[in-house]
């Protein structure tokens, strides 16, 4: 069982779910329903394969993946999140070019190499073992293959969480997301960045968001 910021405990799966079934906005999604900036920005130059997404949500960039011609594996804890995706990928012709996998990421294991792996704001009030699955991540980076790790770079407003809050996960630099992934020789840095990102919220006012970028390729 997982210590969640309201001061209860709840089990990671059991915490998802209730999110995805219960805070959903006026646009019937828990989050924007866009693609995140970053992905596109990182992704979009490079020529479509293989890919897979950890903690995919509602499936917005696996969407956006499958749309550009990549062949996409999602995977998330939530199957309402992962059923919301789906019906999408069905209405945009989409559905042979994902597989929506329902999995605990703290559990899993890759069986397969992958173009390009994903894992875009993978943060959890509750526990979730983030390090880890990241390394396991890399290791199902095909060779000429890329991680790409997306995260927040401070506390977004309303998150329930501040920098001085001692029961808030930490968050990583990209710095710090590279020295935990403890890539061998024949992994290069191509992106290693702070973005910042103007998002507007629900009450129609425009905070600054700041992101981490972390791009690696496994050489091949
Ligand atoms: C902050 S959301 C980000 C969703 C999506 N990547 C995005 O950018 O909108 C974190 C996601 O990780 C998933 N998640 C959290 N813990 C997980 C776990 N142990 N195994 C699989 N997915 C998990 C949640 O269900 C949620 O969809």
């Amino acid at each position: 069982m997982a210590h969640s910021t309201d001061g209860t405990f709840t089990a990671p799966a059991e915490f998802w779910e209730a999110r995805y079934l219960t805070n959903r906005g006026e646009s019937g999604h828990v989050w924007s329903g866009r693609v995140n900036a970053a992905v596109v920005h990182e992704v979009i130059g490079l020529t479509p394969g293989t890919a897979l997404e950890l903690g995919s949500g509602e499936g917005a960039d696996a969407l956006w993946l499958a749309a550009r011609g990549w062949t996409v594996t999602a995977i998330d804890i939530s199957a309402t999140a992962l059923a919301v995706g789906a019906a999408k990928a069905t209405r945009d012709g989409l559905a042979d070019r994902i597989d929506w996998v329902q999995a605990d990421l703290s559990t899993w294991h890759p069986s397969a190499e992958f173009d390009l792996v994903t894992a875009a704001f993978l943060h959890s009030p509750v526990e979730l073992a983030r390090e880890e699955i990241l390394r396991r991540a890399a290791s199902a980076v095909a060779p000429g293959g890329r991680l790409l790790v997306v995260g927040h770079g401070a506390f977004p407003p309303k998150s329930g969480h501040s920098e001085h809050d001692c029961d808030a996960p930490p968050l990583p630099t990209p710095d710090e997301v590279l020295t935990s992934l403890r890539l061998p020789d024949g992994w290069v840095v191509e992106t290693n960045a702070l973005v910042d990102r103007p998002v507007t919220g629900r009450d129609g006012k425009t905070v600054n968001l700041i992101d981490t970028v972390l791009r690696v390729r496994r050489e091949g």
